[in-house]
């Protein structure tokens, strides 16, 4: 797995559990309230998106044309859209999918479609350089409402050496959201994966590692005090791996106190892959979040990764798994959905994936408590697919030239666009 150490290591402080910190990156002040997640419609930023229907009368309330979450496309109305955003329009014409045939299609970015219906639209940043890319830059400020730093504010890039912390990539990251009126989603506090060596070949003892894990969550997320709407707090925790070995499974009520204490307005998840539809993982995520709940562990909501092939969970799976934590008192967000296929794609493939995304997004803006619909990524030009599914990518909603894909259309069309 790549590492990206993108700040700069002054110092290796050799200490044991609660080192003093050296923090590097400016910041740490609370952000001023000025961005409201998803208020920002994203015109007006120099970003020519999809749309053009040349309609723009529609009533903002009128949810005619969302898909059906049972069955995720219907219709085969066409939208005239620009095939490319970012760039100019292109007078394309695409299948849209998953509306009614109710009412025109809504006109505007992503973002301002996601808005009308109250949930957050989201994609990671691969890294902070990705952001130099003004394509990128264009396509992602334009068309989302919610970012994510896909590996900035992993353990290994903010947390370097023992008490050596690194804030410039993610705080780039988080300046480019707020000067795009985007949410941004922290990912992630402990998780079996992407912990740096030092933290996992210095024999530390039990105690010691709880106060550092202690002082990571209070120092990342207290640097982030304000800025981060919601964090990932326990990463697939009940893969168990390095936090469970060495601590024990109630590293996971500490980690959610600690982050609670360190900013006690942000949304706190547990994320995990294999749990949006019903079955064992989901059923023991559930049960993990339910004791969580029974004991006052400060937790908000439960992340549905998503990564998909092109045989998802069925529709109805993902919405009863969204009852049942609405019923605990949970948010249900998607966090990480992509949709692989086989490259080079097939145009059946790519129809197939259109449907999934569409169907992913109907259900989630049907359900009470699903309130944030993000991928993994947004272009398939800087996906994690190729490396970790070797024969499979394609899998975002805008191709690697950042032309929108079909699997774009059926997001827009669950939205009413
Ligand atoms: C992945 C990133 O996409 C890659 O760039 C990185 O090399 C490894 O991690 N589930 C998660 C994410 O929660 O953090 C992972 O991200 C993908 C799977």
């Amino acid at each position: 797995m790549r590492r990206r150490l993108c700040a700069v290591v002054v110092a290796a402080v050799l200490a044991a559990a609660a080192p003093a910190a050296v923090i590097i990156g400016g910041g740490g002040q609370p952000a001023e309230a000025s961005s409201t997640p998803g208020a920002n419609d994203g015109r007006g930023q120099g970003v020519v998106t999809p749309g053009g229907s040349g309609n723009t009368t529609n009533d903002p309330a009128d949810e005619a044309a969302s898909g059906d979450p049972m069955n995720g496309a219907a219709g085969g109305r066409r939208t005239a859209s620009p095939a490319r955003a970012g760039t100019s329009a292109a007078a394309a014409t695409q299948p849209s999918g998953g509306g009614s045939g109710r009412g025109p299609a809504l006109t505007g970015p992503l973002r301002a479609l996601a808005a009308r219906r109250g949930v957050s639209v989201g994609a990671t940043v691969l890294t902070s350089s990705s952001l130099t890319d003004a394509q990128y830059a264009a396509v992602l400020g334009g068309e989302y409402s919610m970012l994510t730093p896909e590996n900035d504010m992993k353990w290994s890039a903010v947390h370097p050496q023992p008490g050596v912390y690194g804030f410039v990539a993610p705080d780039l990251d988080v300046a480019f959201a707020q000067s795009h009126g985007m949410a941004v989603r922290g990912h992630n506090l402990a998780w079996w994966a992407d912990n740096p060596t030092w933290l996992t070949t210095i024999p530390y003892t039990r105690d010691q590692l709880i106060g550092i894990l202690h002082d990571h969550i209070q120092t990342v997320v207290g640097h982030f005090r304000g800025k981060v709407a919601q964090w990932d707090v326990v990463n697939e925790g009940l893969s168990g791996g390095f936090w469970w070995d060495r601590i024990g499974p109630e590293y996971i009520d500490m980690a959610f106190r600690w982050a609670h204490e360190a900013d006690p307005a942000a949304k706190l998840f547990y994320n995990d892959a294999g749990d949006e539809g019903l079955g064992g993982h989901s059923d023991a995520v559930y049960n993990l979040v339910r004791g969580l709940k029974q004991r006052g562990v400060p937790i908000h909501g439960v992340g549905l990764e998503s990564h998909f092939d092109l045989n998802p969970p069925p529709l109805h799976d993902i919405a009863a798994n969204m009852a049942r934590l609405n019923a605990l008192g949970l948010e249900s967000a998607i966090t990480e959905v992509d949709v692989r296929v086989r490259v080079p794609p097939s145009a059946f493939d790519l129809e197939r994936q259109r449907v999934i995304y569409n169907g992913l997004l109907a259900t989630c803006l049907a359900a009470a408590n699903c309130k944030t619909f993000a991928s993994w990524g947004f272009t398939d030009k800087t996906s994690w697919v190729p490396s970790a599914y070797p024969g499979y990518g394609a899998a975002l909603p805008f191709d690697a030239q950042y032309a929108a894909k079909p699997a774009y259309y059926g997001m827009r069309a669950a939205l009413g666009g």
